[in-house]
């Protein structure tokens, strides 16, 4: 029998393009997308949608409880710009959304849950460089408290509930399909769209501003790929270190030079320059490379021509 998965947040910039692929493997009718909005018209036309706010547990139960769903793929959450802007909904939000995902696994209603962690969990006294799975972390943004807290209660809940929860830590993610959603690494999307649209792109980091990306098709596939492990290779259930690339905005725009040669950069830094100087320049995933054989395939040469390709359509 094919299992039956609910994805909540999942109109968003990674919701869109996972519940794609995971209809494209599993069937239309056995993903649920779920938002407190509706979604793009490629993914309300290709299967199941229920309006649900993640916040509301019976809502979630009955949702649970009517599709007999089997696992759910939390995407809802206040990204790191917005939740500076609005700390109080961004915690209540980040956090009471993971709860009632990670109550109704513990009273076995469902078997899996995935809940994306970031590399905002790490903080300005971390070793910035290769930033291992294990160091010290002390998070300095709304956002990066609320997901290094989720990290513990889903260990938590693991050691103590036996529950089946999986996450990684995504650095930026640059995607073609959908807009990005207030993150510190929107940038790394804007400046394609800009690139096109102008020839020029006004940068909200400065030059130098190094920090951990990856590819779209990258991010789903580690996701996919970590929810099909065998449970007893996982090793880590707070949230595993996923790495593929690092740049600064100046690299980006020197590779959109060889397709486009007229784009210029400038800088004008604002509030979240001091998220991303918090934040690490490249990450360490042995363990999830060697936990579960992850091996990103995009770079950075590659993403460019990939943005550029699509967006031109
Ligand atoms: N995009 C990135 O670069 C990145 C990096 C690291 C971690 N993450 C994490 O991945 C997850 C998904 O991120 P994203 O980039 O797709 O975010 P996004 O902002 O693009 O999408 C989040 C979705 O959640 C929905 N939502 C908001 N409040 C809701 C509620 N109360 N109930 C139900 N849905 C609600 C929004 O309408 C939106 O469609 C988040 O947990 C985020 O922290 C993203």
């Amino acid at each position: 029998m094919q299992k039956s998965i609910l994805i909540i947040g999942a109109c968003g910039q990674i919701g869109t393009e996972l519940t794609i692929a995971l209809r494209e493997k599993y069937g239309n009718e056995a993903v649920i997308a779920s938002d407190i909005r509706e979604g793009s018209d490629a993914l309300m036309a290709s299967g199941p949608f229920e309006l649900l706010d993640a916040t509301d547990y019976e809502a979630i139960e009955n949702v649970v409880m009517y599709y007999e769903i089997e696992e759910v793929y939390l995407m809802a959450a206040m990204l790191s710009a917005t939740a500076e802007k609005f700390p109080m909904r961004a915690w209540n939000l980040n956090m009471n959304s993971l709860f009632n995902v990670l109550n109704l696994a513990k009273d076995k209603k469902i078997d899996k849950i995935f809940w994306p962690s970031s590399i905002a969990v790490f903080g300005p006294n971390t070793p910035k460089t290769e930033t291992p799975q294990h160091t010290l972390m002390e998070p300095s943004t709304v956002y990066g408290i609320s997901k290094q807290s989720g990290e513990r209660w889903c260990e938590y809940y693991f050691k103590k509930f036996d529950v089946d929860v999986r996450s990684v830590r995504y650095p930026g993610l640059i995607s073609w399909k959908t807009l990005p959603g207030g993150g510190t690494t929107d940038y790394a999307v804007e400046i394609y769209h800009k690139a096109l649209e102008d020839k020029k792109y006004t940068c909200f980091l400065a030059e130098g501003t190094k920090l951990p990306m990856m590819f779209m098709d990258d991010a789903i596939r580690a996701t996919v790929s970590l929810m099909e492990a065998n449970p007893e290779e996982l090793s880590i259930r707070s949230s595993y270190n996923l790495g593929a690339m690092s740049f600064g905005p100046e690299e980006i725009a020197s590779n959109i030079k060889a397709h486009l040669p007229e784009f210029e950069i400038n800088y004008d830094p604002d509030f979240r320059q001091a998220i991303a100087d918090s934040w690490p320049s490249s990450i360490d995933d042995a363990q999830a490379k060697l936990d579960w054989n992850w091996k990103p395939e995009f770079d950075l040469e590659k993403t460019t021509t990939e943005m550029l390709k699509n967006l031109m359509n």
